[in-house]
């Protein structure tokens, strides 16, 4: 054939588990001479877009960081348009939920708005039957604080002697992250230029490809989502083999 597309990846090399760092948008807006706040906004367009994307190729689970446990270090009025911004997402959430995507949380609620935390609650028990893409979105996320809360939780079964010190594995750690049953991260892509973790899934993303891009998260379309797609596609995975 002439005229060819391009071959999409074929789907059994398709990563069950794609992981997003969502950076840029404060210098995509900075280059506009807009306030970072237009930068998020932008961001969460975009983020709508790469969930859908996902959604149509058949892809697991998706986890987006949208803020973490150091981002209240940020300006206060930055920090609360952002929280204005998830709280708007999450009561336009039908729309998204019409596409059969279902929503989960990341994180530790508890700083969280009383109304923010209520919107997450139901949006996650309304698409808790969903088959489409399950799209994890990381509010109030920390790698290290993660792994914290998990050994909390195991310390306090084990003293209440549910559980002994030896039966504690790598499987029941796992389990005990926010991310549950959540297969482990295949592709963790970062745009906006950073080659950094940030914080982000330390446990999971142990295997995990890197793939850092330039482009700022508010232009990241969906053709940049198939490049990281068709770039893991292409990787070798050892795991440790040969
Ligand atoms: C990412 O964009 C969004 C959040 C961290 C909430 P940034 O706001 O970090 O954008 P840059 O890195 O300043 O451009
Ligand atoms: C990581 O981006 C956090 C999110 C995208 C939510 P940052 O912009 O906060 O990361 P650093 O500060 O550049 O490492
Ligand atoms: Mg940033």
């Amino acid at each position: 054939m002439l005229f060819r597309k391009k071959a999409a990846p074929a789907p059994d090399r398709l990563p069950r588990h794609v992981a997003v760092i969502m950076d840029g948008n404060g210098r995509w807006a900075k280059r506009r001479g807009l306030p970072r706040t237009a930068g998020h906004r932008a961001g969460a367009k975009t983020f709508e877009t790469i969930s859908r994307r996902a959604n149509a190729l058949g892809i697991d689970t998706m986890t987006f960081y949208a803020f973490s446990t150091e981002n209240w270090k940020r300006p206060a009025e930055e920090v609360s348009a952002l929280m204005d911004l998830f709280a708007d997402y999450l009561r336009r959430i039908e729309q998204f939920q019409k596409e059969n995507m279902r929503i989960r949380f990341l994180g530790d609620p508890a700083p969280l708005s009383d109304e923010l935390r209520d919107l997450m609650r139901q949006a996650q028990e309304q698409s808790a039957g969903f088959t489409g893409t399950c799209v994890n979105l990381a509010i109030n996320y920390g790698g290290r604080d993660e792994i914290v809360h998990a050994a909390r939780q195991l310390a306090g079964q084990a003293r209440d002697g549910i559980l002994t010190p030896d039966a504690i594995t790598e499987a029941t750690l796992e389990q005990a992250l926010y991310t549950g049953d959540c297969p482990p991260v295949d592709l963790l892509i970062r745009p906006g230029g950073e080659a950094r973790i940030s914080n982000f899934l330390l446990w999971q993303s142990a295997y995990a490809e890197l793939y850092f891009c330039n482009t700022l998260w508010p232009d990241f379309g969906p053709d940049d989502l198939d490049r990281a797609l068709a770039w893991f596609a292409a990787r070798n995975r050892r795991f440790g083999g040969v």
